[in-house]
């Protein structure tokens, strides 16, 4: 007698009518007596095994009537279509033969009842087989694929910066150091200063990877280690950038439409707000930024609400600006020419109006803030010399960077995509914690 094929029960509904082998962990298990209902998880989707006594042998059925959740087991049984089966996908439910159990789980700390957040963060380890977090994290690795597939399509070669640096990139301040072999070195914040020497290489490139900031931040937007995206051109304006930016979300958040409907369903996002992505985006400055909210905090009634609002030119905006800035829009926003002095020092100033630069971030709506951060690069040896002096930069770290326009300077501009808060919009999760597998914040780095 042959075995039955192995599927995988994402693949199930090319097998109604025969017999299958499945592998997996024991979901959980309803006890009707001679029939026991066994949701068996795989990884792929979720299925209804059906342990019926008169069909199996009875020390099998015996074992079924016993099974834990998240025992680990493998089954064979016929595939049968069953409308009201329940599962993912649904309407397909496994009449079993034989069941064998590889071990037989302890008490599993997640039950189907209701838990703390802290509690399933310290059982992460576990919590990442729940079928909400399973559908948060498969849309993330779409996301993933959405972003890099247009970058490589759009002719941007991925070409990876390090980690371990040996200066900030970004800000001094949030650095975690390192001891390497008795010297100073740090995490990465960004890949872009390595970037730029790589555009100056390939014209188009981009950098992905993991991205560390020491920031003593307990807010919902904040982690110390995230995931970020940076491309980075040759020639590229301010306008260039934002047109590229509104084509690659649009293009990743119609992936995610077309991919992931059962686990938009699962996480109970209203789709609506997403089918409405679609580029072109709206274009602000920072100025006008500016008045909207003034003239709104000067229209909003409740005292408290009016101080969160409260904002003067120059300064930079809190996480209440950009919910609001947000809400005056139905899609992402463009926020453009920042003040130089709340930006990095390697922005290129507004021809001029040096007091404001060719900045651009990009805003979420329903209240996820910022997502994309960018801007032209100033390009110029000298104004980027007395940048770096003027802030006290050691300039022997950044000889390397400094070369880059003495040899052969072009315009470029760039931007990065945090790719945790991007996922949070996209789900419409209130916390960033749940958008990465394991989160790394001010008060948690295990497991
Ligand atoms: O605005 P940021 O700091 O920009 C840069 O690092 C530039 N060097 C990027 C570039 O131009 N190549 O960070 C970019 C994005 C933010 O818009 C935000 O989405 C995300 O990275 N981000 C964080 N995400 C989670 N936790 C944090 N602590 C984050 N800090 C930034
Ligand atoms: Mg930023």
């Amino acid at each position: 007698m042959s075995t039955p094929p192995v599927i995988q029960i994402s693949d199930i509904a090319n097998h109604v009518g025969e017999e299958v082998t499945l592998r997996g962990w024991v979901y959980n298990r309803t006890d009707k007596g001679r029939l026991q209902f066994i949701q068996l998880r795989d990884g792929t989707g979720i299925v209804q095994c059906v342990a019926f006594k008169k069909d199996m042998d009875e020390a099998q059925f015996q074992q079924a009537a016993k099974l834990t959740q998240e025992s680990s087991i493998v089954v064979t049984g016929t595939v049968r279509q069953e409308g009201r089966a329940p599962g993912i996908p649904g309407g397909y439910e496994v009449g079993l033969s034989g069941l064998s159990v590889l071990q037989m789980a302890e008490d599993y700390p997640i039950t189907p009842k209701e838990h703390g957040t802290e509690f399933l963060m310290d059982h992460r380890h576990l919590w990442v087989r729940s079928s909400r977090q399973w559908a948060i994290l498969r849309i993330r690795a779409t996301i993933v694929r959405a972003l890099r597939e247009w970058l490589d399509n759009e002719g941007f070669l991925l070409v990876d910066t390090p980690i371990i640096t040996p200066a900030a990139g970004e800000e001094t301040t949030t650095l975690f150091s390192i001891d390497y072999f008795g010297e100073p070195a740090y995490l990465a914040q960004t890949g872009q200063l390595y970037n730029e020497a790589n555009m100056a290489a390939f014209g188009r490139v981009y950098c992905f990877g993991p991205t560390f900031r020491a920031e003593k931040s307990k807010t919902r937007r904040h982690l110390m280690e995230f995931w970020m995206l940076e491309p980075e051109a040759a020639f590229y304006t301010l306008e260039d950038l934002m047109a590229m930016e509104e084509q690659l979300i649009s293009y990743t958040v119609q992936q995610v439409l077309d991919k992931h409907r059962t686990e938009l369903a699962i996480i109970e996002r209203d789709v609506s707000r997403l089918e409405n992505v679609t580029a072109p985006f709206a274009r602000i400055s920072y100025d006008e930024a500016v008045e909207r909210l003034q003239k709104l905090a000067a229209e909003t009634e409740d005292p408290q609400q009016r101080e969160l609002l409260h904002i003067e030119w120059g300064e930079d905006f809190g996480s209440p600006h950009e919910t609001a800035l947000a809400e005056m829009f139905d899609k992402p926003v463009f926020v453009y020419h920042y003040p130089t002095a709340i930006k990095a020092f390697y922005m290129q100033p507004v021809e001029g109006r040096p007091e404001v630069c060719r900045s651009v971030d990009l805003l979420a709506p329903e209240g996820y803030g910022e997502i994309t951060g960018g801007s032209e690069r100033i390009y110029d040896p000298e104004l980027l010399e007395e940048r770096v002096s003027k802030i006290g930069l050691p300039r022997e770290a950044y000889a390397w960077y400094l070369d880059l326009r003495r040899y052969g300077s072009v315009p470029h501009a760039g931007f990065g995509l945090g790719l945790e808060r991007t996922v949070a919009w996209i789900c419409g999760l209130p916390h960033v914690r749940e958008t990465i597998p394991y989160a790394r914040m001010l008060n948690r780095k295990y497991p």
